[in-house]
């Protein structure tokens, strides 16, 4: 035979080896033709192997497969399973006895096609899964370039921002927003707007990737917000995404308008501080000038402040802004100021201000003010009158006292201005009504109080004199006077009379005796009842010692000690001298009661 029979022949046996097996349709391999595992958890690859003989010689055996095939693991029908020690899984992977393929730790590169194969005198076949190792990466960070401010308008684009995001597999991606839209995705650096992306294989073999956007802003972005986003993917065909904080750019661009105000909001008056401010639209603010009608002012960070205000200090003020960008706009404003004012009030007649009693008083107050002005006249709380005029009939001690006239602009809150003036009323001393005197008994301290108006402060003179003091009440003179309450201030009273150089006035005080609370009238009684059983004790206790005198001289009498002679013991020894005895003792006892009884009599006359 030559080399092509041969050939034929085995291709011939090949095929008629093949055909016999498929037709016996006894081995088959299944596998699952995809894994998904996230990166450092452990995977399953399972083999089913169907239709081989329980005796058969044939080995089962898992192949990584990158460029070349590699071993890892195999195993007999019934025998032990091997790993191989060179391959690059060696030490991660064992072999199940239903020749499932366990890999723990999995790693990104772990990421290849394996090979369940049946290889043996009964069959040759195999079957592919695919693993596929999940890593999400960390949160986007977007950074501001460090070059300065951006200019708005300019013909090449300039950078905006570098978003980074680490350690991701598989590999994912970078999607811009602007103010919330997506920006298409654009590498062609001729654009306006590109991104320039870059992708750095970790030693992980994790995947950090990098897009930087460039743009030409204009005005119209000095408030846009940018963000950008990490899409990645997830076991069981997840897109997830990650979003970075966001950023703003530092843009520059021309001043074309200039406003000026002031920025007080209510009506500025004499003595306010007052801030004008001068802005304009571009960014940076450009410096300023200010000036007054032609005079130059210095103002600090576009304001021009001015510290109590005068009203010399109304006018026109300018501010011109000086923006270097921009010289053909025409970058001025004016603003007038108005400072409101109240001048002080002025009163007429001027002077210090007396007027005598029952004349008339005519006062005017007025002022000057920048607005319409209101002017009041007021004594304490009370509000006399709403012109500038106070106008008085007849003048009374009453009328004296202190006047303020206000004067205030209404539409300006706070602008018043005020005088004060102390009205003097002379005349004849006037004494108020007096107050009567009391005490409880003759003798006792009375204090009485007269009170004059009048000016000149009047003089007073008491009758009868005592103790004074005189005090300032208001516009009264008020005199106090102690004195004791005798019987003829009990009976004629006591008078104050009051005199300056106008007149005198003159009132009498009553004095009397007031009854007493009723527990004293009570005691008072028991003392007279007691006066009088004590006169009735007296007598009784002198007709006593009357008895026991007579007593004594009877007994010496009897026992004859007595220096009397035998005569007047014989006479004693009678009963005459008994009788007599006896009716003395009635005499006296009538005397005394007679004197008792002729006592009444006496004080009746
Ligand atoms: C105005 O400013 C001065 C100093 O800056 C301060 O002393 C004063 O109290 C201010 N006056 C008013 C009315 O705010």
């Amino acid at each position: 035979m030559d080399g092509i029979t041969f050939g034929r022949a085995s291709l011939l046996c090949t095929l008629l080896l093949w055909a016999l097996q498929v037709c016996s349709g006894s081995v088959t391999v299944k596998v699952t033709p995809t894994v998904e595992v996230i990166k450092g958890e452990s995977a399953s690859l399972p083999c089913t192997v169907t239709g081989l003989p329980p005796s058969s010689k044939d080995i089962i055996s898992w192949y990584i497969e990158d460029d070349t095939r590699i071993r890892v693991a195999f195993r007999s029908q019934g025998g032990d399973g091997n790993t191989d020690n060179d391959s690059p899984l060696s030490g991660r992977v064992t072999i199940g006895e239903d020749f499932t393929l366990t890999i723990s730790a999995v790693q990104p590169s772990d990421e290849l096609s394996f090979i369940c194969q049946v290889a043996g005198p009964t069959a040759s076949v195999e079957a592919t899964t695919t693993l596929k190792v999940f890593y999400a990466p960390e949160k986007p960070e977007l950074t501001r370039p460090s070059s300065q401010a951006i200019s708005a308008g300019e013909s090449t684009s300039s950078e905006i921002g570098t978003c980074v995001t680490h350690n991701g597999h598989p590999q994912p991606r970078i999607i811009w927003f602007k103010d919330d839209q997506p920006l298409p995705e654009v590498k062609d650096r001729k654009e306006k707007t590109y991104m320039v992306p870059s992708v750095v294989r970790e030693a992980s073999n994790l995947f950090t990737i990098k897009s930087t956007l460039y743009m030409q802003p204009t005005k119209a972005d000095k408030d846009s917000v940018f963000q950008c986003t990490v899409e990645y993917s997830m076991p069981g065909d997840q897109i997830k995404k990650k979003k970075s904080d966001t950023i703003t750019i530092n843009l520059n661009y021309p001043s074309e308008t200039v406003t000026f105000a002031l920025l007080n909001t209510d009506p500025v008056k004499e003595g306010d501080n007052i801030t004008m401010k001068c802005e304009t639209d571009g960014n940076p603010q450009p410096e300023f000038v200010f000036s007054k009608e032609g005079e130059s002012r210095t103002g600090k960070g576009g304001k021009l402040m001015l510290t109590s205000v005068k009203r010399s200090d109304a006018g026109v003020y300018k501010c011109e802004a000086l923006d270097f960008d921009n010289f053909e706009a025409d970058l001025t404003k004016e603003l007038t100021l108005s400072v409101n004012y109240i001048d002080p009030m002025s009163v007429t007649p001027t002077g210090p201000h007396f007027a005598k009693l029952g004349d008339a008083v005519e006062m005017q107050c007025k002022t000057k003010a920048s607005s319409p002005h209101t002017v009041q006249w007021r004594k304490g709380s009370e509000v006399l009158s709403q012109t500038g005029g106070l106008s008085l009939k007849e003048v009374t001690y009453e009328n004296a006292g202190d006047y303020v006239c206000v004067g205030a602009v209404p539409s300006v809150p706070g602008l018043t201005a005020e005088t004060h003036f102390k009205l003097t009323v002379t005349g004849k001393p006037m004494i108020e009504a007096p107050a009567k005197g009391e005490v409880e008994k003759e003798g006792d301290m009375v204090t009485l109080k007269c009170s004059a108006f009048g000016h000149p402060a009047p003089q007073f003179t008491w009758k009868p004199q005592g103790k004074e003091s005189v005090s300032l009440e208001g516009s009264k003179v008020v005199s106090s006077l102690t004195l004791p309450a005798t019987a003829d201030v009990l009976k004629d009273g006591v008078t104050c009379e009051a005199s300056n150089e106008h007149g005198t006035d003159s009132k009498a005080f009553a004095v009397s005796i007031v009854r007493a609370s009723p527990s004293n009238e009570a005691d008072r009684a028991d003392k007279q009842q007691g006066g009088s059983s004590g006169v009735v004790i007296a007598v009784v206790v002198c007709v006593l010692l009357l008895l026991l005198l007579v007593a004594l001289l009877y007994f010496l009498n009897k026992s004859g000690k007595l220096p009397c002679s035998k005569k007047d013991k014989k006479e004693v020894a009678s009963g005459e001298v008994n009788n007599d005895i006896v009716v003395e003792m009635k005499t006296e006892k009538a005397n005394e009661e007679a004197g008792l009884l002729n006592k009444r009599p006496a004080t009746e006359q």
